[in-house]
């Protein structure tokens, strides 16, 4: 990957949050890069930092929060930039789609009156211009009856509509990257299918650069070309769809496909993932999955392996590999 295609940079991103009794690492050490035009699914089941690493994109924390390492969204150092140009960036460069679009928008304005806003927040254009430009936005994420759809307030949508507005919202700006954080879980099957081939259409037709949050394997695998597994606050498999689906190589990604792995033995048993994951702020020594693991041995009770160049493609943490 070339450095100049990198629209998304992450490197070695830790956050601390100090609040309780003891600090929670919520992200500890996690490095990703996504290209223009790419879609990478965080894939993790609850608690893993998946949340914690997009919010951090926009710093969005609470006071008191720590953080280290590097984050640069098309080509701004997101550290560095004061509170203006982090509004500037904020839709106009990056947009973020969330699982519950009603607690993103205003209850008491339509949704006409705040996509409008939206756009004149960051381009200079009148008032009947933004209004055109949402109607077509509500053409273009296929909501019926769109001029009048625009009239309507929030709670007077269902919820596959109001996702489908949110998405015509974070668009309006023409971004060059969506944050998608699990915007497809509170719908049910056949809605979530329509959002997720939406997002896909819409992410080729504008090359937008995605990250795509999600806790299920299957959609990951339907709309990413790169999935990055997480486990407590780490990556711990990263490669493409196509690799990680065939040849999944870290116990938790062959548990969350339900695959079977050889044991020591000989025999073969069907991995599934016993147990919960590591209270963060008390982490085990060694490798944080090691306590659910059918595979685990000595080492990684005391080893935390690092993440690296897999076989054939990818990158995985797990003393199996290496
Ligand atoms: N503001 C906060 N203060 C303290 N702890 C927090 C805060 N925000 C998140 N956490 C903790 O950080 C960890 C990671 O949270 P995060 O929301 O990123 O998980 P997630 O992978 O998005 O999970 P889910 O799938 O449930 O959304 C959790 O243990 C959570 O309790
Ligand atoms: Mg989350």
């Amino acid at each position: 990957m070339t450095q100049s295609d990198v629209v998304i940079d992450i490197q070695n991103l830790s956050v601390t949050f100090n609040r309780g009794r003891k600090p929670v690492k919520a992200v500890n050490g996690v490095s990703l890069q996504v290209r223009a035009g790419e879609v990478v699914a965080l894939l993790g089941e609850s608690g893993s930092g998946k949340s914690v690493t997009m919010r951090s994109l926009l710093r969005m924390h609470p006071k008191g929060t720590t953080i280290d390492g590097s984050m640069s969204v098309a080509g701004s150092d997101v550290t560095g930039l004061s509170t203006r140009e982090l509004a500037n960036l904020r839709g106009a460069v990056v947009s973020m789609v969330f699982q519950e679009p009603r607690l993103a928008l205003d209850p008491v304005y339509t949704l006409g009156r705040q996509i409008e806003e939206t756009i004149m927040r960051h381009e200079k254009v009148s008032r009947s211009a933004a209004m055109a430009r949402s109607l077509a936005l509500f053409e273009k994420v296929r909501i019926p009856s769109p001029a009048r759809r625009l009239q309507n307030y929030p709670h007077e949508m269902s919820g596959g509509m109001l996702q489908r507005a949110m998405i015509a919202m974070a668009i309006a700006c023409n971004p060059k990257v969506l944050l998608a954080d699990e915007p497809t879980t509170a719908l049910d099957a056949t809605v979530q299918i329509q959002i997720l081939l939406l997002i896909r259409e819409l992410q080729k037709e504008y090359g937008l650069s995605v990250i795509f949050v999600t806790h299920d394997i299957g959609v990951a695998a339907e709309v990413a070309d790169r999935i990055a597994v997480m486990y407590a606050g780490r990556i711990v498999e990263e490669g493409r769809v196509g690799d990680i689906i065939r040849d999944p190589k870290h116990p938790y990604t062959k548990g969350l496909l339900g695959a079977r792995v050889e044991l020591a033995d000989g025999r073969d048993r069907l991995i599934t993932i016993p147990g919960a994951p590591p209270d963060l702020a008390n982490m085990p020594p060694g490798c944080a999955f090691a306590p659910r693991c059918a595979q685990a041995s000595e080492p990684c009770r005391t080893e935390v392996p690092a993440l690296v160049a897999a076989e054939r493609a990818g990158q995985v943490a797990c003393l199996l590999y290496g």
